[in-house]
Protein backbone atom coordinates (compact mmCIF):
# COMPACT_ATOMS: atom_id res chain seq x y z
CA UNK A 1 0.00 0.00 0.00
CA UNK A 2 1.57 3.47 -0.91
CA UNK A 3 0.95 6.39 1.41
CA UNK A 4 0.73 8.98 -1.62
CA UNK A 5 -2.17 6.44 -2.63
CA UNK A 6 -4.27 6.41 0.30
CA UNK A 7 -3.63 10.00 1.81
CA UNK A 8 -2.55 12.00 -1.21
CA UNK A 9 -0.81 15.58 -0.11
CA UNK A 10 -1.26 18.02 -2.93
CA UNK A 11 0.77 21.39 -2.19
CA UNK A 12 1.09 22.37 -6.00
CA UNK A 13 -0.86 25.67 -4.94
CA UNK A 14 1.37 27.39 -2.14
CA UNK A 15 3.08 28.53 -5.25
CA UNK A 16 2.74 30.11 -8.54
CA UNK A 17 3.80 32.09 -10.81
CA UNK A 18 5.75 35.21 -9.20
CA UNK A 19 3.92 34.47 -5.83
CA UNK A 20 3.72 32.19 -2.95
CA UNK A 21 6.49 29.86 -1.08
CA UNK A 22 9.74 29.94 -3.18
CA UNK A 23 12.05 26.79 -3.36
CA UNK A 24 14.90 29.36 -2.19
CA UNK A 25 12.99 29.93 1.15
CA UNK A 26 13.10 26.25 2.22
CA UNK A 27 16.91 26.44 1.05
CA UNK A 28 17.05 29.12 3.23
CA UNK A 29 16.20 27.27 6.42
CA UNK A 30 17.73 23.72 5.92
CA UNK A 31 19.11 24.36 9.07
CA UNK A 32 16.05 24.79 10.82
CA UNK A 33 14.45 21.99 8.78
CA UNK A 34 17.49 19.69 10.18
CA UNK A 35 17.00 20.99 13.86
CA UNK A 36 12.80 20.02 13.56
CA UNK A 37 12.81 17.25 12.32
CA UNK A 38 16.20 15.62 15.07
CA UNK A 39 13.71 17.26 17.84
CA UNK A 40 10.62 15.43 16.74
CA UNK A 41 12.78 12.18 16.09
CA UNK A 42 14.12 12.80 19.91
CA UNK A 43 10.29 12.82 21.08
CA UNK A 44 9.63 9.49 19.11
CA UNK A 45 12.30 8.10 20.75
CA UNK A 46 12.47 9.33 24.34
CA UNK A 47 8.69 10.24 24.55
CA UNK A 48 9.73 13.49 25.91
CA UNK A 49 8.12 16.48 24.94
CA UNK A 50 10.32 20.09 24.54
CA UNK A 51 9.93 20.92 28.03
CA UNK A 52 10.81 17.37 29.22
CA UNK A 53 6.94 16.32 29.94
CA UNK A 54 6.04 12.62 28.57
CA UNK A 55 4.48 13.10 25.27
CA UNK A 56 3.76 9.54 24.00
CA UNK A 57 1.58 10.37 20.84
CA UNK A 58 3.63 8.70 18.00
CA UNK A 59 2.79 5.25 20.58
CA UNK A 60 -0.81 5.29 19.28
CA UNK A 61 -0.75 3.91 16.11
CA UNK A 62 0.62 0.72 17.94
CA UNK A 63 -1.64 0.37 20.91
CA UNK A 64 -3.13 -2.55 20.26
CA UNK A 65 0.15 -4.17 19.92
CA UNK A 66 2.31 -2.70 22.35
CA UNK A 67 1.60 -2.40 26.30
CA UNK A 68 2.85 1.08 26.68
CA UNK A 69 -0.50 2.92 26.51
CA UNK A 70 -2.99 0.15 27.67
CA UNK A 71 -2.44 -2.92 29.94
CA UNK A 72 -3.20 -6.14 28.35
CA UNK A 73 -6.32 -6.80 30.67
CA UNK A 74 -7.98 -3.29 29.49
CA UNK A 75 -6.76 -4.11 26.23
CA UNK A 76 -9.73 -7.29 25.82
CA UNK A 77 -12.19 -5.14 28.02
CA UNK A 78 -11.85 -2.27 24.93
CA UNK A 79 -12.19 -5.14 22.75
CA UNK A 80 -14.96 -6.79 24.29
CA UNK A 81 -17.30 -3.42 24.23
CA UNK A 82 -19.19 -3.77 21.27
CA UNK A 83 -20.99 -7.14 23.26
CA UNK A 84 -21.48 -4.59 26.19
CA UNK A 85 -22.77 -2.20 23.48
CA UNK A 86 -25.22 -4.22 22.29
CA UNK A 87 -27.37 -4.78 25.56
CA UNK A 88 -27.84 -0.84 25.75
CA UNK A 89 -30.47 1.27 24.17
CA UNK A 90 -28.52 4.33 24.19
CA UNK A 91 -24.72 5.33 25.06
CA UNK A 92 -24.60 9.17 25.61
CA UNK A 93 -20.40 10.16 25.47
CA UNK A 94 -19.96 12.59 27.53
CA UNK A 95 -17.04 15.11 27.16
CA UNK A 96 -15.35 18.60 26.48
CA UNK A 97 -12.51 19.80 23.91
CA UNK A 98 -10.14 16.76 23.01
CA UNK A 99 -12.46 14.22 25.43
CA UNK A 100 -15.33 15.29 22.73
CA UNK A 101 -14.38 16.78 19.72
CA UNK A 102 -12.54 13.65 18.01
CA UNK A 103 -15.65 10.81 18.28
CA UNK A 104 -18.36 13.76 16.85
CA UNK A 105 -16.15 13.11 13.94
CA UNK A 106 -16.42 9.23 14.18
CA UNK A 107 -19.98 9.53 14.89
CA UNK A 108 -20.54 12.06 12.01
CA UNK A 109 -18.39 9.76 9.59
CA UNK A 110 -19.54 6.19 10.19
CA UNK A 111 -22.77 6.45 11.94
CA UNK A 112 -24.33 9.37 10.37
CA UNK A 113 -27.00 12.37 10.97
CA UNK A 114 -29.77 9.68 10.52
CA UNK A 115 -28.28 7.07 12.70
CA UNK A 116 -30.80 7.68 15.97
CA UNK A 117 -33.83 7.42 13.64
CA UNK A 118 -32.97 3.54 12.70
CA UNK A 119 -34.00 0.70 14.05
CA UNK A 120 -31.40 -1.07 16.18
CA UNK A 121 -31.63 -3.37 13.39
CA UNK A 122 -30.11 -1.41 11.25
CA UNK A 123 -27.51 0.02 13.32
CA UNK A 124 -26.29 -3.74 13.76
CA UNK A 125 -27.52 -4.25 16.95
CA UNK A 126 -25.88 -1.06 18.18
CA UNK A 127 -27.28 1.58 20.47
CA UNK A 128 -28.66 5.04 19.34
CA UNK A 129 -25.91 7.57 20.36
CA UNK A 130 -25.60 11.12 22.04
CA UNK A 131 -23.45 13.24 23.01
CA UNK A 132 -23.27 15.65 26.43
CA UNK A 133 -20.97 17.66 28.22
CA UNK A 134 -19.58 19.29 25.48
CA UNK A 135 -21.22 22.71 26.64
CA UNK A 136 -23.11 24.31 29.65
CA UNK A 137 -26.15 24.75 27.88
CA UNK A 138 -29.23 23.69 29.97
CA UNK A 139 -31.58 24.06 27.19
CA UNK A 140 -29.55 20.97 25.00
CA UNK A 141 -28.83 18.82 28.42
CA UNK A 142 -33.25 19.04 28.71
CA UNK A 143 -33.97 18.48 25.58
CA UNK A 144 -31.38 15.57 25.52
CA UNK A 145 -33.61 14.28 29.06
CA UNK A 146 -36.45 15.00 27.10
CA UNK A 147 -35.52 13.22 24.13
CA UNK A 148 -34.28 9.95 26.64
CA UNK A 149 -37.86 10.29 28.58
CA UNK A 150 -40.04 10.06 25.27
CA UNK A 151 -38.20 7.39 24.01
CA UNK A 152 -38.30 5.43 26.69
CA UNK A 153 -41.92 5.98 27.60
CA UNK A 154 -42.58 4.43 24.04
CA UNK A 155 -41.56 0.97 25.20
CA UNK A 156 -42.51 -1.32 27.24
CA UNK A 157 -38.85 -2.03 28.96
CA UNK A 158 -37.23 -0.21 30.87
CA UNK A 159 -34.76 1.64 28.20
CA UNK A 160 -30.77 0.98 29.09
CA UNK A 161 -28.78 4.17 29.64
CA UNK A 162 -25.08 4.09 28.88
CA UNK A 163 -23.39 7.26 30.12
CA UNK A 164 -19.57 6.91 28.94
CA UNK A 165 -17.67 10.04 30.98
CA UNK A 166 -14.27 11.30 29.58
CA UNK A 167 -12.67 13.42 31.19
CA UNK A 168 -8.58 12.96 31.88
CA UNK A 169 -8.78 15.54 35.09
CA UNK A 170 -12.12 14.28 36.03
CA UNK A 171 -12.72 18.14 37.25
CA UNK A 172 -14.09 19.88 33.97
CA UNK A 173 -17.10 21.52 35.10
CA UNK A 174 -18.79 20.53 31.82
CA UNK A 175 -18.49 17.04 32.06
CA UNK A 176 -18.89 17.02 35.31
CA UNK A 177 -21.81 19.01 35.36
CA UNK A 178 -23.59 16.85 32.80
CA UNK A 179 -22.65 13.41 34.56
CA UNK A 180 -24.21 14.48 37.90
CA UNK A 181 -27.44 15.83 35.97
CA UNK A 182 -27.83 13.03 33.38
CA UNK A 183 -27.15 10.35 36.30
CA UNK A 184 -29.88 11.76 38.62
CA UNK A 185 -32.38 12.35 36.34
CA UNK A 186 -31.97 10.15 33.79
CA UNK A 187 -31.97 7.37 36.53
CA UNK A 188 -35.74 8.16 37.44
CA UNK A 189 -36.53 6.17 34.69
CA UNK A 190 -34.06 4.50 32.74
CA UNK A 191 -31.66 1.58 34.17
CA UNK A 192 -28.55 4.21 34.06
CA UNK A 193 -25.11 2.43 34.37
CA UNK A 194 -21.41 4.49 33.49
CA UNK A 195 -18.06 3.86 32.11
CA UNK A 196 -15.12 6.37 32.92
CA UNK A 197 -12.31 6.83 30.58
CA UNK A 198 -10.13 9.34 32.86
CA UNK A 199 -6.56 9.31 34.45
CA UNK A 200 -4.59 6.28 35.72
CA UNK A 201 -4.66 8.31 39.45
CA UNK A 202 -4.52 12.08 38.73
CA UNK A 203 -7.95 13.91 39.33
CA UNK A 204 -11.55 13.41 40.56
CA UNK A 205 -13.04 10.74 38.88
CA UNK A 206 -10.99 7.80 39.10
CA UNK A 207 -11.97 7.75 42.92
CA UNK A 208 -15.64 8.65 42.34
CA UNK A 209 -15.54 5.63 39.62
CA UNK A 210 -13.90 3.25 42.05
CA UNK A 211 -16.13 4.20 44.40
CA UNK A 212 -19.33 3.80 43.12
CA UNK A 213 -18.37 0.32 40.95
CA UNK A 214 -17.89 1.85 37.53
CA UNK A 215 -15.85 0.11 35.20
CA UNK A 216 -12.79 2.41 34.45
CA UNK A 217 -10.64 2.76 30.73
CA UNK A 218 -7.11 5.23 31.41
CA UNK A 219 -6.63 8.06 29.42
CA UNK A 220 -2.61 7.24 29.38
CA UNK A 221 -0.03 9.68 30.58
CA UNK A 222 1.36 11.54 28.33
CA UNK A 223 -1.57 11.81 25.70
CA UNK A 224 -3.10 15.28 25.82
CA UNK A 225 -6.66 15.60 24.78
CA UNK A 226 -5.93 17.01 21.34
CA UNK A 227 -4.34 13.80 20.66
CA UNK A 228 -6.52 11.27 22.20
CA UNK A 229 -8.57 10.12 19.51
CA UNK A 230 -6.65 6.89 19.10
CA UNK A 231 -6.41 6.55 22.75
CA UNK A 232 -9.26 4.80 25.06
CA UNK A 233 -10.90 8.00 24.36
CA UNK A 234 -11.65 7.69 20.78
CA UNK A 235 -11.73 3.77 21.14
CA UNK A 236 -13.69 2.93 23.45
CA UNK A 237 -16.31 5.19 21.67
CA UNK A 238 -15.49 3.48 18.63
CA UNK A 239 -16.07 0.39 20.03
CA UNK A 240 -19.68 1.19 21.17
CA UNK A 241 -20.18 2.28 17.95
CA UNK A 242 -19.09 -0.50 15.34
CA UNK A 243 -16.74 1.05 14.00
CA UNK A 244 -13.29 -0.90 13.59
CA UNK A 245 -10.75 0.43 15.65
CA UNK A 246 -7.84 -2.05 14.36
CA UNK A 247 -8.48 -0.55 10.33
CA UNK A 248 -8.48 3.18 12.12
CA UNK A 249 -5.49 2.38 14.08
CA UNK A 250 -4.05 0.98 11.19
CA UNK A 251 -4.53 4.24 9.13
CA UNK A 252 -2.67 5.94 11.52
CA UNK A 253 0.41 3.44 11.44
CA UNK A 254 0.59 3.88 7.81
CA UNK A 255 1.13 8.04 8.03
CA UNK A 256 3.71 7.23 11.13
CA UNK A 257 5.80 4.97 9.05
CA UNK A 258 5.45 7.04 6.12
CA UNK A 259 6.29 10.34 7.70
CA UNK A 260 9.06 9.45 9.95
CA UNK A 261 12.05 10.56 7.97
CA UNK A 262 14.59 13.35 8.51
CA UNK A 263 14.88 14.08 4.93
CA UNK A 264 12.68 16.71 3.82
CA UNK A 265 11.86 15.46 0.21
CA UNK A 266 10.75 12.06 2.01
CA UNK A 267 8.28 13.27 4.67
CA UNK A 268 5.42 15.17 3.38
CA UNK A 269 3.72 16.02 6.64
CA UNK A 270 7.69 17.93 7.36
CA UNK A 271 7.11 19.35 4.17
CA UNK A 272 3.31 20.54 4.55
CA UNK A 273 4.34 21.67 8.56
CA UNK A 274 7.53 23.80 6.56
CA UNK A 275 4.86 25.51 4.21
CA UNK A 276 2.68 26.60 6.81
CA UNK A 277 5.76 27.66 9.06
CA UNK A 278 7.17 29.74 5.95
CA UNK A 279 3.42 31.37 5.24
CA UNK A 280 3.45 32.66 8.48
CA UNK A 281 7.31 33.91 8.88
CA UNK A 282 7.48 35.28 5.43
CA UNK A 283 4.30 35.73 3.90
CA UNK A 284 1.63 36.85 6.58
CA UNK A 285 -0.05 34.30 6.15
CA UNK A 286 -1.93 34.21 10.24
CA UNK A 287 -5.20 32.32 9.63
CA UNK A 288 -5.74 28.64 8.28
CA UNK A 289 -9.32 28.06 6.57
CA UNK A 290 -9.83 23.99 7.08
CA UNK A 291 -12.42 23.36 4.08
CA UNK A 292 -13.52 20.06 3.86
CA UNK A 293 -15.91 18.86 1.30
CA UNK A 294 -19.45 17.20 2.17
CA UNK A 295 -21.61 17.25 5.39
CA UNK A 296 -20.51 14.52 7.41
CA UNK A 297 -16.59 16.05 7.32
CA UNK A 298 -17.81 19.53 9.01
CA UNK A 299 -16.88 18.29 12.37
CA UNK A 300 -13.25 17.46 11.26
CA UNK A 301 -12.82 20.76 10.76
CA UNK A 302 -13.92 21.97 14.67
CA UNK A 303 -11.38 18.65 15.60
CA UNK A 304 -8.60 20.34 14.24
CA UNK A 305 -9.38 24.04 14.82
CA UNK A 306 -8.48 22.72 18.41
CA UNK A 307 -5.13 21.31 17.29
CA UNK A 308 -3.94 24.09 15.70
CA UNK A 309 -5.41 26.66 18.13
CA UNK A 310 -4.16 24.73 21.37
CA UNK A 311 -0.86 23.58 19.73
CA UNK A 312 0.22 26.66 18.14
CA UNK A 313 -1.43 29.63 19.44
CA UNK A 314 1.58 30.31 22.10
CA UNK A 315 2.85 33.39 23.74
CA UNK A 316 6.52 31.71 24.24
CA UNK A 317 8.99 29.94 22.72
CA UNK A 318 10.03 26.65 24.63
CA UNK A 319 13.31 28.99 25.77
CA UNK A 320 11.04 31.45 27.08
CA UNK A 321 11.07 34.41 24.26
CA UNK A 322 7.78 36.31 23.64
CA UNK A 323 6.91 35.02 20.47
CA UNK A 324 2.93 34.96 19.88
CA UNK A 325 3.05 32.24 17.24
CA UNK A 326 -0.12 30.66 15.65
CA UNK A 327 -2.54 30.77 13.10
CA UNK A 328 -6.24 31.56 13.39
CA UNK A 329 -8.26 28.69 12.50
CA UNK A 330 -11.04 28.65 10.95
CA UNK A 331 -13.34 25.61 10.52
CA UNK A 332 -15.41 25.65 7.10
CA UNK A 333 -17.20 23.25 4.65
CA UNK A 334 -17.72 23.09 1.23
CA UNK A 335 -19.74 23.91 -0.88
CA UNK A 336 -21.86 24.72 1.28
CA UNK A 337 -19.26 27.83 2.62
CA UNK A 338 -18.30 28.72 -0.43
CA UNK A 339 -21.52 30.48 -0.58
CA UNK A 340 -20.81 32.89 2.69
CA UNK A 341 -17.10 32.52 3.29
CA UNK A 342 -15.18 31.98 -0.38
CA UNK A 343 -16.49 35.61 -1.06
CA UNK A 344 -13.56 36.68 1.85
CA UNK A 345 -11.16 33.99 1.27
CA UNK A 346 -10.69 35.08 -2.19
CA UNK A 347 -10.92 38.90 -2.10
CA UNK A 348 -10.14 39.62 1.21
CA UNK A 349 -6.87 40.38 3.58
CA UNK A 350 -3.93 38.14 1.87
CA UNK A 351 -3.40 36.55 5.96
CA UNK A 352 -4.74 32.79 5.10
CA UNK A 353 -4.35 29.61 3.40
CA UNK A 354 -7.08 27.01 2.83
CA UNK A 355 -6.40 23.19 3.49
CA UNK A 356 -9.03 21.85 1.77
CA UNK A 357 -10.00 17.83 2.33
CA UNK A 358 -11.63 15.98 0.01
CA UNK A 359 -12.16 12.24 -0.66
CA UNK A 360 -11.66 10.94 -4.14
CA UNK A 361 -14.03 7.90 -4.32
CA UNK A 362 -17.33 8.88 -2.83
CA UNK A 363 -19.42 6.34 -0.65
CA UNK A 364 -22.59 6.99 -2.60
CA UNK A 365 -23.43 8.80 -5.43
CA UNK A 366 -26.20 10.17 -8.15
CA UNK A 367 -25.82 10.69 -11.24
CA UNK A 368 -28.41 14.10 -11.82
CA UNK A 369 -29.60 16.10 -14.92
CA UNK A 370 -27.35 19.29 -15.17
CA UNK A 371 -27.71 22.14 -17.79
CA UNK A 372 -24.65 24.30 -18.97
CA UNK A 373 -25.57 26.24 -21.54
CA UNK A 374 -27.16 24.77 -24.53
CA UNK A 375 -25.71 21.67 -22.49
CA UNK A 376 -27.79 19.30 -20.31
CA UNK A 377 -26.80 15.81 -19.85
CA UNK A 378 -26.58 13.77 -16.38
CA UNK A 379 -23.41 14.63 -13.89
CA UNK A 380 -22.40 12.62 -10.56
CA UNK A 381 -22.92 14.75 -7.17
CA UNK A 382 -19.51 13.62 -6.25
CA UNK A 383 -18.13 14.75 -9.76
CA UNK A 384 -19.52 18.25 -8.94
CA UNK A 385 -18.22 18.59 -5.47
CA UNK A 386 -14.79 17.71 -6.08
CA UNK A 387 -15.36 19.80 -9.51
CA UNK A 388 -16.70 22.87 -7.24
CA UNK A 389 -13.60 22.01 -4.90
CA UNK A 390 -11.04 22.49 -7.44
CA UNK A 391 -12.59 25.58 -8.87
CA UNK A 392 -12.35 27.08 -5.50
CA UNK A 393 -8.36 25.97 -5.18
CA UNK A 394 -7.98 27.47 -8.82
CA UNK A 395 -9.65 30.75 -8.43
CA UNK A 396 -7.17 31.35 -5.23
CA UNK A 397 -4.27 30.33 -6.86
CA UNK A 398 -5.28 32.89 -9.80
CA UNK A 399 -5.24 35.77 -7.04
CA UNK A 400 -1.84 34.19 -5.46
CA UNK A 401 -3.69 32.90 -2.86
CA UNK A 402 -2.36 29.81 -1.00
CA UNK A 403 -4.15 26.71 -0.29
CA UNK A 404 -3.42 22.44 -0.18
CA UNK A 405 -5.94 19.78 -0.32
CA UNK A 406 -5.46 16.71 1.55
CA UNK A 407 -7.03 13.87 -0.41
CA UNK A 408 -8.13 10.68 0.98
CA UNK A 409 -8.71 7.84 -1.71
CA UNK A 410 -11.78 6.50 0.22
CA UNK A 411 -13.80 8.01 3.81
CA UNK A 412 -13.17 4.66 5.64
CA UNK A 413 -12.06 4.51 9.24
CA UNK A 414 -8.65 3.30 7.63
CA UNK A 415 -8.20 6.55 6.17
CA UNK A 416 -9.74 8.77 8.31
CA UNK A 417 -7.29 7.44 10.89
CA UNK A 418 -4.45 8.34 8.18
CA UNK A 419 -5.81 11.57 7.96
CA UNK A 420 -5.68 12.36 11.26
CA UNK A 421 -2.59 11.40 12.48
CA UNK A 422 -1.15 13.28 9.51
CA UNK A 423 -2.70 16.34 10.96
CA UNK A 424 -0.82 15.50 14.58
CA UNK A 425 2.48 14.97 12.84
CA UNK A 426 2.08 18.63 10.76
CA UNK A 427 1.73 20.26 14.20
CA UNK A 428 4.37 18.14 15.85
CA UNK A 429 7.06 19.56 12.94
CA UNK A 430 5.61 23.03 12.58
CA UNK A 431 5.89 23.63 16.52
CA UNK A 432 9.40 22.44 16.13
CA UNK A 433 10.09 24.53 13.17
CA UNK A 434 8.71 27.71 15.28
CA UNK A 435 10.00 26.48 18.54
CA UNK A 436 6.77 26.29 21.02
CA UNK A 437 5.78 23.59 22.52
CA UNK A 438 2.50 22.02 20.93
CA UNK A 439 1.91 19.73 23.50
CA UNK A 440 1.12 22.16 26.37
CA UNK A 441 -1.85 24.77 26.72
CA UNK A 442 -1.15 27.12 29.42
CA UNK A 443 -3.41 29.96 28.05
CA UNK A 444 -6.70 28.22 29.23
CA UNK A 445 -6.00 28.17 32.47
CA UNK A 446 -6.55 32.24 32.63
CA UNK A 447 -9.95 32.02 32.63
CA UNK A 448 -10.48 28.84 34.66
CA UNK A 449 -9.75 30.87 37.95
CA UNK A 450 -11.88 33.35 36.71
CA UNK A 451 -14.82 31.34 36.38
CA UNK A 452 -14.29 29.25 39.29
CA UNK A 453 -14.05 32.42 41.28
CA UNK A 454 -17.17 33.45 40.61
CA UNK A 455 -18.93 30.00 40.84
CA UNK A 456 -17.61 30.51 44.11
CA UNK A 457 -19.02 33.74 45.01
CA UNK A 458 -22.44 32.58 44.09
CA UNK A 459 -22.44 29.20 46.16
CA UNK A 460 -21.18 31.70 49.19
CA UNK A 461 -24.02 33.65 48.66
CA UNK A 462 -26.66 31.43 47.40
CA UNK A 463 -26.14 29.15 51.05
CA UNK A 464 -29.41 28.88 53.54
O1 LIG B 1 -6.95 19.28 24.65
C1 LIG B 1 -7.18 19.49 25.83
O2 LIG B 1 -6.33 19.27 26.71
C2 LIG B 1 -8.53 19.99 26.28
O3 LIG B 1 -9.36 20.25 25.21
C3 LIG B 1 -9.20 18.95 27.16
O4 LIG B 1 -9.36 17.76 26.42
C4 LIG B 1 -10.55 19.44 27.65
O5 LIG B 1 -10.39 20.63 28.37
C5 LIG B 1 -11.20 18.40 28.52
O6 LIG B 1 -10.36 18.06 29.57
P1 LIG B 1 -10.65 16.77 30.42
O7 LIG B 1 -10.51 15.59 29.54
O8 LIG B 1 -9.63 16.81 31.52
O9 LIG B 1 -12.06 16.90 30.96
Amino acid sequence: MHFQDELTIDMTHFSGEGWGIAEEEIDACKERIREAALSVERLRKSGKGPDGSLVLFPHLPYLLEEEILISKEERERLLALSKLAKGQDIVVSIGIGGSYLGNQVLFDLFCGQYWNLMTKEERHGYPQLYFAGQNLDPVSLLSLVERIRRSSQTAWWKHKVLLVVNSKSGTTLEPVMAERALREMLGKFCDVSVIAVTDKEKGALRPLAEKNGWPCFTVPDGIGGRFSIFSQVGLVFAMLSGIDIRDFLAGARMTEEACRSLSLSENPALQLAVRKYLARENHGVDAEIIMPYGDSLRSLGWWYAQLLGESLGKALTVSGEEIHYGRIPVAAVGTTDMHSLTQEHQEGKRNKLVQFITVRESREDAAILCDEGEERGPVPLSYMMRAAQRSDEEALAHDGRMSCDLIMRRCTPFHVGALMYFLFLTIAYEGALAGVNAYDQPGVESYKKILHADLKEYIVKHKK
